[in-house]
Order: C-alpha cells, then sequence, then structure tokens
C-alpha cells in the first residue's frame, strides 16, 4: 500500500443543547461521516471531532424553562445527541462539550495568549444581542430597529462592561488570505458574500458578558470574576481543545483542520471570527470552511410551532438509515439548500438504490448460481472486456477530485455511473444465450467482470452508505479495507475470484402511496373516472418515469458554435457547483436575448454525448408542431435545479 502517512482532522460544528437534533445536524454530521470515511478507507490518519455547545444565554434560558439548572439541561441533551450519533453509527473520535473541565482550561489559556498578544483590551459594549443567534449587531444592521437580521426575531439591548478583541486589526490579513487560498470557504461561490463583509470595515468584537454566569470565566489571572466568555470564542475553540490545546497537546498533530463542516448560517463565525483567533493565537490556519446549505420540509422552512421538523430517527426507522444517508447526499449538490420530501426520498430508494444498485447484486447472485455453483473468477475478464474496464477505471480515477472540493452528489452520481455499465453489459451481453450457445468462458468473464464492477462500487460507496456496501461485500465474498481500496481502486486489479452469497435484499423496494388529493368516489362524482382508457404499447410505470431526471435551470450564457446554424451551446446553471453545458438545436428559433438568463428544463441525467465536437451534458425539452418550436418551461420561477415530478 502506497504510504499514506498525511493526517486528516474533520469536524462538525458543535451542537447547541437548546433542542433536540433535526436533519439539518443530522446532515452537517452524516457529510462529516462521509469524509472522514473516505479518508479512513483512502488510508489518511483521520481524526474526526463533534460534539455540543453548552454555553451562553440562550442554553441558560432554555434550562430556566426547564426547570432545570443549565448543566442538568446539557447532561440530557448533550447525551441525546451523543445517543443519536452512536444509533447513527458516525464515526467521530471524540465527542466533546464545552463543559468539559480540558476544554475550559484550552479556552482560558486561549484568553490569556491573545491577551498578552496585544489583542484583547477592556471597553463598554453597547449594541443589540441576538440571544438566538448568540450574536451581536450595530443599531443599522437590524430590522425595523430592532429584528435580528439572521433570524427576524427581536434583539435585546445590551449595555455592559465587557473585553473586546481587536478584530479590525485582521482585516487585510482575512481578506489576504480569501484572495491567496481561493478554495478556504467552499463552495468558492459562498466566498463572496464573506469578502464584501469583511471589506466593508470590522468592528473589535465583544468577547465577554457580565449579565449573565453560564460560561467560561476569564483567566485566574486577568482578575475579573464578574466576566464570562462570549459565547462563540468558547464555542470555536473546540476545534482546538479537542486535541488537547491548553492540555495534554496529545492530538495537536492533526491541527490544521482540513475540513471544518459548518451550515451557511454560521459561516460567518468560521471564516472571519475563527480565521482572526488562530492569527491572534499564532497557530496555522484550517484548510477548508465547507459550508452547506439549508434544508427545508415539502417546501415549508422547518419550525416547532409548525410541527414540521424532520425527526432523522423516525426518518431512519421509517426507511433505513443507510437510505437516508445516500438521499441527504446525493438528492443536493452541496452548498445548495434543499428540500426533504418522503415522496422524494422514496424516488431515490426505489430508482437508484433499489432498481439499480439492488438488482444488480440480486443479478449476480442470481447468475452466478445458476451457471456456476456461485463461484465466479475473472482470469477471462480482460479478455472480453478490458475495453470496458479501462472506461470504469478512468471513471474511478476522477472521482477523487471530488471528495475534497465537495462534490459529493457528482461523487456518487459518477459511482452509479459504474452500476449502469454493469446493468448494461448484462443487457447486451445476455449470458443466458451465450451460456445456451456453449460460451462458457465468455459468460464467466461477463458475470466476473460485472462482479469485479461491484466490488469497485462496493469500496467506493462504503462511505455513504457503509451499512450496505458491506452487505455487498460480503455477498461478494471480499472486505472492505484501506489495502483492498489500494488493488482495486488506486492500483486498477481485478478480485481473482469470487465466492457468491445469497444474502437478503438489499434495497426492498417502497410501496407507499404519496398520492394527497383525495379524489372524490365515483358515486359522489360520476365524472371522476375509475378505469383507464389509455392505449398506448409504450405505456410506463411511474418508477420509468422517475429515471429520467429533469430539472428547472437558468440560462447563464448563449455561445453560436461555428458553422452551425441550428447549435447553440448553453450554459444553464441547475444548481450545482458548475453551470452544465448543453448543445441545443433551437437557434432557428430563439435570439440570444430571448434566451440569456430564463429558465428552461432540461434532462439532467441523461449520457452526455458530442455534438459537433463539443460536449453536451443535458438535453433542453422543448416541443415542436407547424407553428415552430416553444421551450417547455416552469411558469413561475423555481430555485435552480428543482426537480420535476
Ligand atoms: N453552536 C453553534 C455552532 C458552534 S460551532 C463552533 C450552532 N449550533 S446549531 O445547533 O444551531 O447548529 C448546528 C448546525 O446545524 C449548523 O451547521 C447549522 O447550519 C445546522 N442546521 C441547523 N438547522 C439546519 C437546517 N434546517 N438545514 C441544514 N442545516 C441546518 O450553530
Amino acid at each position: 500500500m502506497k504510504n499514506k502517512c498525511k493526517n486528516i482532522y474533520i469536524t462538525t460544528p458543535i451542537y447547541y443543547v437548546n433542542d433536540i437534533a433535526h436533519i439539518g445536524h443530522a446532515y452537517t454530521t452524516i457529510i462529516a461521516d462521509m469524509l472522514t470515511r473516505y479518508s479512513k478507507i483512502v488510508g489518511y490518519d483521520t481524526y474526526f471531532l463533534t460534539g455540543t455547545d453548552e454555553h451562553g444565554l440562550k442554553i441558560a434560558q432554555s434550562a430556566e424553562k426547564k426547570g432545570k439548572t443549565p448543566q442538568e439541561y446539557s447532561d440530557i441533551i448533550s447525551g441525546k445527541f451523543r445517543q443519536l450519533w452512536d444509533d447513527m453509527d458516525i464515526s467521530y473520535d471524540k465527542f466533546i462539550r464545552t463543559t468539559d473541565h480540558e476544554h475550559k482550561m484550552g479556552v482560558k489559556k486561549a484568553f490569556e495568549t491573545m491577551f498578552q498578544n496585544g489583542d484583547i483590551y477592556k471597553g463598554n459594549y453597547e449594541g443589540n444581542y441576538c440571544v438566538g443567534c448568540e450574536t451581536f449587531f450595530t443599531t443599522s444592521q437590524l430590522i425595523d430597529d430592532e429584528g435580528c437580521p439572521d433570524c427576524k426575531r427581536p434583539t435585546t439591548v445590551v449595555k455592559e462592561e465587557s473585553y473586546f478583541f481587536r478584530l479590525s486589526k485582521y482585516q487585510d490579513r482575512l481578506l489576504e488570505l480569501y484572495e491567496t487560498t481561493p478554495d478556504f470557504i467552499l463552495p468558492k461561490s459562498k466566498a463572496k458574500e464573506i469578502i464584501n463583509f469583511v471589506k466593508g470595515g470590522l468592528n473589535d468584537l465583544s468577547i465577554s458578558r457580565t449579565s449573565f454566569s453560564w460560561g467560561v470565566p476569564l483567566p485566574d489571572s486577568m482578575d475579573e470574576p464578574e466576566h464570562v466568555m462570549y459565547v462563540w470564542l468558547d464555542a470555536l475553540m473546540n476545534y482546538l481543545t479537542g486535541l488537547g490545546y491548553g492540555g495534554d497537546k496529545k492530538l495537536l498533530s492533526y491541527w490544521p483542520a482540513n475540513i471544518h463542516m459548518v451550515g451557511k448560517d454560521i459561516l460567518k463565525f468560521h471564516s472571519i471570527f475563527w480565521p482572526a483567533f488562530l492569527l491572534s493565537l499564532d497557530m496555522p490556519l484550517p484548510k477548508h470552511i465547507c459550508a452547506h446549505g439549508w434544508w427545508t420540509k415539502d417546501g415549508e422552512k422547518m419550525s416547532k410551532s409548525k410541527g414540521n421538523v424532520v425527526n432523522p430517527r423516525e426518518i431512519i426507522s421509517a426507511y433505513g438509515l443507510d437510505e437516508f444517508r445516500y438521499f441527504l447526499m446525493r438528492e443536493v449538490p452541496f452548498g445548495q439548500d434543499g428540500d426533504f420530501s418522503k415522496r422524494a426520498l422514496v424516488d431515490r430508494i426505489n430508482s437508484d438504490l433499489s432498481n439499480d444498485l439492488g438488482n444488480l447484486l440480486n443479478r449476480i447472485q442470481g447468475m452466478s448460481g445458476k451457471y456456476f455453483k456461485y463461484k465466479l473468477n475473472s482470469k477471462d475478464v480482460a479478455k472480453y472486456h478490458q475495453k470496458e474496464l479501462n472506461i470504469a477505471d478512468n471513471i474511478v480515477t476522477n472521482l477523487e477530485n471530488y471528495i475534497f472540493v465537495m462534490q459529493i452528489s457528482r461523487y456518487i452520481e459518477d459511482i452509479w455511473k459504474l452500476v449502469a455499465m454493469a446493468n448494461k453489459a448484462i443487457a447486451d451481453y445476455e449470458p443466458w444465450n451465450l451460456m445456451k450457445d456453449g460460451k462458457t468462458d465468455e459468460a464467466m468473464a461477463l458475470v466476473a467482470f460485472v462482479a469485479n464492477l461491484m466490488a469497485k462500487v462496493a469500496v467506493l460507496v462504503d462511505c455513504v452508505i457503509p451499512h450496505k456496501a458491506k452487505q455487498i461485500a460480503v455477498s461478494l465474498g471480499f472486505e472492505i479495507n484501506p489495502q483492498n481500496y489500494d488493488d482495486i481502486i488506486v492500483k486498477r486489479q481485478l478480485v481473482h475470484s469470487f465466492f457468491i452469497t445469497k444474502t437478503e435484499q438489499l434495497f426492498p423496494k417502497i410501496e407507499e402511496n404519496f398520492e394527497s388529493i383525495a379524489l372524490p368516489t365515483q358515486e359522489t362524482n360520476p365524472s371522476v373516472k375509475t378505469t383507464s382508457t389509455i392505449e398506448d404499447d409504450n405505456i410506463i410505470t411511474i418508477d420509468s418515469f422517475f429515471a429520467t431526471t429533469i430539472k428547472v435551470g437558468q440560462i447563464t450564457e448563449v455561445h453560436d458554435i461555428k458553422k452551425s446554424d441550428k447549435l447553440y451551446r448553453l450554459l444553464v446553471d441547475i444548481g450545482e457547483n458548475e453551470p452544465r453545458q448543453i448543445v441545443a438545436g433551437i437557434k432557428a428559433y430563439y435570439t440570444k436575448d430571448e434566451l440569456q438568463d430564463t429558465q428552461v428544463c432540461i434532462v439532467a441525467n441523461l449520457k452526455p454525448a458530442k455534438l459537433m465536437g463539443i460536449l453536451s451534458e443535458g438535453m433542453v425539452l422543448a416541443s415542436k408542431d407547424d407553428s415552430g418550436l416553444s421551450l417547455i418551461r416552469p411558469d413561475k420561477e423555481k430555485t435552480k435545479g428543482t426537480k420535476i415530478s
């Protein structure tokens, strides 16, 4: 195995203990878990930290409402978070709590160091504070002189003695950081807003409070018993104290972090305050702050009062853990907002997981049993399938380019190209006919080729759907481990032989009826049809329809194509990190201006093809009759990437 001594350090935000975990928290944690599992299987020495954020006014108030001390309350909710991650098999190495003694020691040490470095001074704070966001705002930032610009709830006026951190001093160094390290914030598109904010000028930051006591006290050397630390200074420091900063320092070799996974709402704290604190502490800066989008439920913001908060436990017990993980990672390109609906989840399970992947395993089990007593060898695979193997291996080699730039849905999408290739090989070569014609060697080569593709898929999806990946490996009779990753994925080796075992169905189909509008029955409404009169040889099931992914996209650029009076080259933004390039035969019907910045519907999972030598990554939908061609568009503007169903 290649010597991979590189350290990788991945973190989630630490979660406030004022609430139980919902899909948003689960998403952040699952993505970080996926990156950790990937790094481990590739062979990196990886450390994964998660935990809970337990100090501050918000927690103190929540505890009071429940009639508990903040510590009792934190113990309960923190325990629930930890239990959930354990039940979800999250592969964290350490679960940190900001009430841990070692953490508090580390935070005090940091305060002292910043003070000694001349970055902390005493003053008076006068301004507005949002308890929900634990954030200070100037009056000019408020909505209608009162509302928090982030969560819109009323802020309170704060006037108290406070220590300040010289954030303003770091403005230029932060701007230099964003410029010299353009992938510091990922996706890169999210950096602009931060850069503009910093360019607008940074105020020094109030980092201690005196009006409540639920927080880390200032270091004894400051002799300020009335002050507790601002919760964001306390919380951000967890990324260092989790490695022993200010204590035994045992794990500090993992610093700097490779990935701080965060939601877009807390990007500002991580990409402005955090690097400034680290510069003051003279510590190296993290490599990437990765900001994901926001989940809604059935198109609406989740809230307790609406009662529409998605509880991960409920979804997992109804649909399965790996199914839930797969959906979250595949459905929405990282960085974009996503909408959770059971229907969308079931569609993904039935099409990608059950139809494509699950059936493939079934077919391998069936064919190997029927033709070869469950024993396969790969000795003739190269002879008959070298060309396809090369294509598959090129797809595989390209995959690692997606991971650490957070193109996670793209990573999964490309793995499914191998699944499709395997299913297609079975359909094209028809092993049942090869067997009938006595071409046993060819049939063996085909089934072993397909099993090899499946083995690659299993190793690659181990980070996405670890439990099902292991089930595939058990069925194929091999193990998923870093050595096999190196052999099968990096060195492109074939698995010499397989002893296949029949296992239970990988992803049973989910039969769930999502008709939400109850139609009146025939008795009450005779015009309602109960039998179909459709006569069409091409009739398909709803599953076949959902095999096609149609999405709304925005045309961002329109270009002519040399020597073509029919085609345009379009760039269409469907909410992914890069726009899709699509060659469309619509030039005779639309001018460039008529297309620029308008929305269209595209088939997004069509195999890319070259037209006039130009790669086309999708198809624009249009309808043509005698009067000409019209594009099919949503009649009201939709979020880029919205699926059509
Ligand atoms: N305690 C702070 C983080 C401190 S890190 C040093 C905090 N906690 S939180 O519990 O409110 O949020 C934690 C994470 O959950 C954030 O990354 C946030 O973006 C994510 N989510 C909370 N609700 C969400 C959605 N509805 N959708 C997606 N993620 C969201 O902030």
